[in-house]
């Protein structure tokens, strides 16, 4: 508290980051970051960049990154947009696209950093609960709003809804724009990006930092029609106008290209999950279907609080949401199968 603050700054509630500690031995299962190393590519590409070139600033439009992006999904560059991570695409799109007379509407159980935009921007919102299998009905979101906003798969949950879902949710709102944060897509959910051609108030927004293991670059990128993304780029334009360096926009763009690397380490990670589901599901616990790179998971007699400090008291990270309806799972991010044998291992020992 500070008597030099804006009056707003003492009523925002910040996000709260999952930790980054350094420790030796530490299995790091907390933030859903990839378990394998970026694409070779993208290390070399950055190698390419140390040099003379670093005195200038970096393209403010990510030229190559948006034709690459735009060539694979068949969307002209002008229909996207980057930016740094790709929670700065969701804040600029809060900013531009999400606040009106009446709420925005989102999960009563999603990514949390959704109210915390609300916060900041003074978005009024209200959030509609899952259903009693953890899961998004699009027809509770027939009710009077502005804007919807819609993580698929979603987080923490990892369910996703499936395209004809997507499709009819934004055909039903024709009015108002539909975000879908696809952050976790390419573990298993499918995109709406096809979908944005159709509708003139769909963004789709996904990001670099998990299928593409690049979470230490902070790229993301968001997909729709003309008028939603001019919106994005006034917003960044009134703010910072070079948001992605010269190192993210070169590794991004060559991770992207490497559809070998990006399919082979998808494909592994996605077996792992499988393998850890049912490794969960043999100890007791009830496991939600998962197409993301987490699985969320509850035990019947313990408690999330209790398991999460009985794993980090042998040196593995989970990440634990004290939220009531949420607060007895765990979310576990799929690691290397070794990673996994570590958690299995001493979750055996706290439950078994
Ligand atoms: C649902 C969801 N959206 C967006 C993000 C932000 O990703 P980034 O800013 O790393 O692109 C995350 C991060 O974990 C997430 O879980």
């Amino acid at each position: 508290m500070s008597r030099f603050w804006n009056p707003l700054v003492h009523i925002l509630k910040p996000y709260v980051a999952g930790e980054q500690p350094v420790l030796a031995d530490l299995v790091k299962l907390n933030t859903n970051e990839n378990p394998y190393g970026p694409s070779p590519r993208a290390l070399a590409a950055i190698a390419d960049q140390l040099g003379d070139g670093l005195r200038l600033y970096p393209d403010p439009h990510c030229g190559a990154l948006r034709a690459a992006i735009g060539a694979r999904h068949g969307v002209d560059a002008d229909q996207i947009f980057v930016g740094n991570g790709s929670d700065e695409v969701l804040g600029h799109t809060f900013l531009a696209l999400l606040k009106h007379d009446r709420p925005l509407l989102f999960p009563d159980v999603t990514y949390s950093f959704y109210p915390v935009y609300c916060g900041l921007y003074g978005i009024e919102y209200r959030e509609v609960p899952l259903d009693a299998a953890m899961g998004i009905d699009i027809a509770d979101y027939r009710q009077p709003c502005d804007a919807i906003i819609l993580a698929n798969p979603n987080a923490p949950t990892g369910r996703a809804l499936p395209l004809d879902a997507v499709a009819a949710l934004a055909g039903e709102h024709p009015d108002q724009v539909v975000v879908i944060d696809e952050a976790y897509v390419d573990f298993g959910g499918d995109s709406a990006i096809p979908l944005v051609a159709r509708f003139p108030n769909l963004l789709v927004v996904q990001t670099f930092s998990k299928s593409r293991s690049l979470a230490g670059m902070r790229v993301g990128f968001a997909i729709g029609q003309r008028p939603l993304i001019d919106a994005l780029e006034r917003v960044k334009d009134s703010f910072n106008s070079y948001p992605l360096d010269r190192l993210a926009q070169a590794a991004a763009t060559a991770a992207f290209l490497d559809w070998d690397w990006f399919d082979d380490t998808r494909r592994r990670v996605v077996a792992s999950r499988e393998r850890l589901n049912a490794a969960l599901d043999a100890l007791g616990f009830e496991v939600l279907p998962s197409a993301a790179n987490f699985v969320f998971a509850r035990h019947p007699a313990h408690s999330g609080a209790d398991l999460a400090a009985g794993l980090r008291r042998q040196s593995v990270i989970v990440r634990h949401f004290p939220k009531e309806r949420i607060k007895d799972y765990l979310r576990i991010t799929v690691g290397t199968d070794a990673q996994c044998d570590r958690l299995l291992a001493a979750l055996r020992g706290l439950v078994g």
